[in-house]
């Protein structure tokens, strides 16, 4: 396939980028496919994904794959996807190794199959030297898991009332070390959160398509980088621009 020419210019690449993968059993059943049919799809555009992201040049990934509510589908569903980490993990890893990319899981590790664990400590150990793209995984996660997690081994650090700021939060997070996401992608046309890094994304950019995950290709993946790159952060003050022509 011809190569879609960028028009983003390299500053305005966003540095993390998050996506919620939602719709892979729409997607399915759209098809008359069962909904595990739907997560193989969505795990093949994850593997597109993951290089498109490197090609253009974002640093951080972070990919939703399994939240602390998704315990809560028939057990076949559930049990499929622990299947399919596991052989993403078995098929996908040493190429990712090569490709330059660090795996990190974000989430309560500790509650998955110990034969999954094992296969996860492994991927983030072969890889923890990898720069070229830092990518999270979210599996067994969910924002306010995350913030409880982080309460608690604050408290279990004995960390003092006036000692508890911005930063020391950050740094108990399981997305301490990787800057906020700078853009976050929603597929299946969903307008919410769903539970998904609450805490860092209080600044982030959305970019929400209609497209289900399986469908969401690097086409539509560039259009939400170059939406992104249009955008006006402003942080709560006013924008550069204003300021300037007010300063004149
Ligand atoms: C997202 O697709 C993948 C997971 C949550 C694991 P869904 O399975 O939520 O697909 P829909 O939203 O039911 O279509
Ligand atoms: C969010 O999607 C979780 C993942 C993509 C892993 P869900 O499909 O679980 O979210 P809701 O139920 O639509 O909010
Ligand atoms: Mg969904």
């Amino acid at each position: 396939m011809a190569e879609i020419p960028s028009t983003i210019p390299l500053e305005k690449i966003p540095q993390h980028v998050a996506i919620i993968m939602d719709g892979n059993g729409r997607w399915a059943i759209q098809r008359g496919f069962p909904r595990l049919a739907g997560h193989k799809a969505g795990t093949e555009n994850l593997r597109r994904t993951i290089r498109s992201t490197v090609e253009f040049g974002v640093k951080y990934l972070t990919i939703y794959a399994f939240s602390t509510e998704n315990w809560g589908r028939p057990p076949e569903e559930v049990q499929g996807l622990m299947f399919i980490l596991q052989d993403v993990i078995d098929r996908e890893l040493n190429e990712l190794h090569k490709e330059g990319v660090q795996l990190r899981h974000i989430g309560r590790l500790e509650k998955l199959d110990p034969k999954i664990q094992k296969k996860v400590l492994k991927a983030i150990e072969l890889t923890k030297n990898n720069d070229r793209l830092i990518l999270n995984v979210a599996f067994n996660y969910s924002g306010r898991d995350e913030i409880v997690c982080a309460i608690q081994k604050m408290i279990k650090d004995g960390i003092a009332a006036e000692d508890v700021t911005d930063e020391m939060v950050n740094k108990y997070l399981f997305t301490a070390g990787t800057p906020d996401p700078d853009l976050i992608i929603r597929t299946s046309g969903e307008l919410r959160l769903s539970n998904f890094l609450i805490w860092q994304a209080a600044y982030s950019e959305w970019f929400i398509t209609p497209k289900f995950w399986p469908d969401f290709d690097k086409e539509e993946y560039r259009r939400a980088l170059e939406t992104y790159a249009q955008r006006d952060r402003r942080y709560g003050k006013v924008s550069s621009a204003e300021l300037q022509e007010s300063n004149a």
